[in-house]
């Protein structure tokens, strides 16, 4: 039988408006919005004094990803989970090409996620070689349901391609009607700079970030984008970090580019300061944490709708991986960031994030910050939506649309950190936090999967969403 679910009297936060409104979920789809429903056979749900906003959608995760001999501690299970208590109900994971063809990485990389996803997923696909079997087989992507590829300025020697090859991935993305992501750092600066900090012995997690300058970040922004103008292809710049960025950002789309930009929260709180702390292998990511004044400029950019997602670059590892914690009444050890005590080369770099974004970016930047809600709405699921091929079906609180729906209670009051924070691993980036406003209750596709603290969904209940194009916003 179908399931109908009437939730009345909440507010509606569109990308674009906020109203009150009755929404019925009629099986997986919103079947109507409006004043006054009814549906005398529907579970009706009194949702008066929340919000009502699309699932989050976070383009940038990396669950289960190998690195520097042990795997991102998150899996396609517990990383969609803690996205859905987040109340994130899309993720965009990446491929990496580990394996001799595109088709076998994809295969091998749905292998392991379909069984495990407990939000809805897609994939994009990391170009990380660059020859005449890649360009070709690119074709294939659409076909595979990716419409996104990322290509890497930085990572000498593992996943970084030459600009020329850049430039060639580009122009046949163009071609194919593919979206182009860019890590944007200088892969040949940081080469030189760890080659030095090592031979002077230098090992502490800082160190980290002191051989990756922001001018690289900068360099690279623009190059990528110039690159990307030559090939006459759009352009998403992932994870901006530093103020720079944004000015370069600016400057393209002012020449009318189709370029668009990332941020991710880790990049509008933190600063090199935080890795110079004796737990600073913690904020060990690549890019790195900067400076308070790219902070404060990459709040402005998200602002000023310069940038328009905020992401999170999800890359959990373990602090003390020898220590195991407690995940669903199990214990769980999983090498992290003690694997580089002695050398911050051997760091795994990633952080925590998926389930964080939506908490933290409501109370720092609506609450307490310089967002609107519809701008909080834009940057965390529409825009991502409408950018990634996914808009209306999700992104949107519209008839017809998936019911991927947030229940928001904004005078709910959290202290924030690792205990509520549903990610397995052993930290988290905002312990302590005092937050105001919190995801109630999750619907994905209409299934309620999170209810005010409780889990109710499974692994598997996600889908692979089959993306064939892009937007440009
Ligand atoms: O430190 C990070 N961000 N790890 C994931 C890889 C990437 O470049 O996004
Ligand atoms: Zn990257
Ligand atoms: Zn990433």
């Amino acid at each position: 039988m179908t399931t109908k679910r009437l939730l009345k009297g909440g507010t509606l936060i569109t990308a674009s408006e906020t109203f009150e409104a009755d929404v019925l979920i009629v099986g997986e789809r919103i079947a109507a919005i409006g004043r006054d429903l009814t549906a005398p056979d529907a579970e009706v749900l009194d949702v008066s004094g929340k919000f009502l906003m699309p699932g989050g959608i976070d383009p940038h995760t990396h669950f289960d990803l190998p690195m520097f001999g042990t795997v991102s501690s998150d899996d396609h299970y517990t990383g969609t989970k803690a996205a859905a208590f987040g109340g994130t109900t899309t993720v965009l994971d990446f491929v990496p090409l580990d394996h001799p063809t595109l088709e076998a990485s994809i295969r091998a990389w749905r292998a392991k996620a379909d069984p495990k996803v407990a939000v809805d997923y897609g994939l994009h696909m990391n170009i990380t070689r660059w020859d005449q079997a890649i360009y070709e087989e690119m074709a294939r992507l659409p076909e595979w349901g990716i419409a996104t590829i990322k290509v890497f300025m930085a990572y000498n020697g593992r996943l970084r391609l030459q600009d020329g090859e850049i430039f060639q991935a580009m122009r046949r993305a163009r071609e194919l009607g593919l979206l182009t992501m860019l890590h944007a750092e200088n892969g040949d600066v940081i080469e030189v700079l760890v080659e030095e900090a090592l031979a002077q012995g230098h090992t502490e997690p800082v160190w980290h970030a002191r051989t990756r300058p922001a001018w690289g970040a900068v360099e690279a922004a623009l190059r990528g984008a110039a690159l990307a103008a030559q090939a006459d292809a759009a352009l998403y710049i992932v994870h901006m970090n530093t103020a720079g960025e944004v000015d370069m950002l600016r400057y393209a789309r002012e020449q009318g580019l189709p370029v668009m930009g990332e941020t991710c929260p880790q990049y509008l709180f933190f600063t090199e300061e935080h890795l110079a702390r004796p737990d600073g292998a913690k904020w060990v990511c690549s890019p790195p944490m900067r400076t308070e004044e790219d902070n404060l400029a990459l709040w402005e950019g998200l602002a000023q709708d310069v940038i328009q997602v905020v992401g999170t670059d999800h890359c959990p590892f373990f602090f003390d991986g020898t220590r195991p914690i407690l995940y669903e009444g199990q214990p769980v050890a999983i090498p992290g960031k003690e694997l580089g005590k002695d050398d911050f080369t051997k760091i795994p770099n990633g952080v925590p994030g998926v389930g964080d974004r939506l908490p933290i970016l409501w109370t720092k930047g609506v609450v307490e910050g310089p967002l609107t809600p519809n701008q909080f709405v834009a940057l965390t699921s529409t825009n991502p939506a409408k950018i990634f091929g996914l808009y209306p079906k999700k992104g949107a609180l519209v008839p017809g649309a998936d019911a991927d729906i947030v229940v928001w209670d904004p005078d709910l009051k959290v202290t924030y950190g690792v205990r509520v924070a549903q990610h397995r691993t052993d930290y988290n980036l905002y312990e302590g936090w005092e937050l105001t406003g919190f995801p109630v209750k999750v619907f994905l596709r209409g299934h309620l999967i999170v209810d005010e603290g409780r889990w109710l969904g499974r692994p598997g209940l996600g889908r692979f969403l089959h993306r064939t194009g892009y937007g440009v916003v």
